[in-house]
């Protein structure tokens, strides 16, 4: 489902080169569901929008469902991203003139779901990461940090993505309710087939998942 061959990604920061990801080779089928931990500024979030498509690698290939991203146009990679990946982002990227419901139609609009369909759908992925129906309606602003995190992650799982890529999707909310967002995540995974990687801090939801990388300088091992 996901291949990564030899990938690089060297920033350049002041008249110095930054490392930030040093040759990463990675393979996951489908339905699996992986960790990776990191120490900060080890490149967690850099290999994560490099698999989103969100940044350019320096060298190296990617590979998603058999398409290799890394030679893909803007215009490509948006409907790449649109279809096939769910983000869920380390600081949320929630559209703060939106309500939390629509927030979550946001990504169903852009490969053209109808919106009685779109409406429907995200209460119901809203219903399961805990909001009530006062709560839809908030925007961003009046939403707790843990509150926002869980719209991110309803948005994530809109369009049903193949591969979901998640940044501490739980590093603001209790360890209670961070169970249950893992617990939703895991159950996805095997359901529906999708393919997670989970960034995390919390060793506990890291080693309950199929198998746990570690980066560090930008080195990936097991
Ligand atoms: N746009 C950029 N320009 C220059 N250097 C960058 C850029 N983005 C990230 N870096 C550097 O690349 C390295 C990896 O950063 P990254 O954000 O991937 O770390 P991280 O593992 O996600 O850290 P954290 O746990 O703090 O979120 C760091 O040294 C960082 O300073
Ligand atoms: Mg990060």
């Amino acid at each position: 489902m996901l291949k990564v061959k030899k990938l690089s990604k060297v920033y350049k920061s002041g008249g110095r080169d930054v490392q930030a990801i040093d040759n990463v080779n990675l393979e996951l089928s489908e339905g699996r569901f992986v960790s990776i931990i990191g120490r900060s500024g080890s490149g967690k979030s850099t290999l994560l929008n490099l698999l989103g498509g969100l940044d350019k690698p320096t060298t190296g290939e990617i590979i998603v469902d058999g398409i290799d991203i890394t030679n893909m146009s803007d215009h490509a990679l948006i409907s790449y991203r649109g279809q096939k990946i769910g983000f869920i982002f380390q600081s949320y990227n929630l559209v703060p003139n939106l309500s939390a419901v629509e927030n979550v139609m946001l990504p169903m609009e852009f490969i053209g779901v109808p919106k009685s369909e779109r409406y429907t759908r995200a209460i119901n992925l809203l219903e399961q990461v805990g909001f009530t129906n006062e709560e839809i309606k908030r925007k961003p602003s009046r939403l707790s940090g843990g509150q926002q995190q869980r719209v991110a992650i309803a948005r994530a799982l809109a369009n049903k993505p193949k591969l979901i890529l998640a940044d501490e999707p739980t590093g603001n909310l209790d360890s209670h309710t961070g169970k249950i967002i893992f617990e939703l995540l895991k159950k996805l995974s095997k359901s529906q087939k999708t393919t997670i990687i989970v960034v995390t801090h919390d060793l506990e939801i890291a080693q309950k998942t199929d198998q746990t990388y570690n980066l560090k300088d930008g080195k990936l091992k097991k």
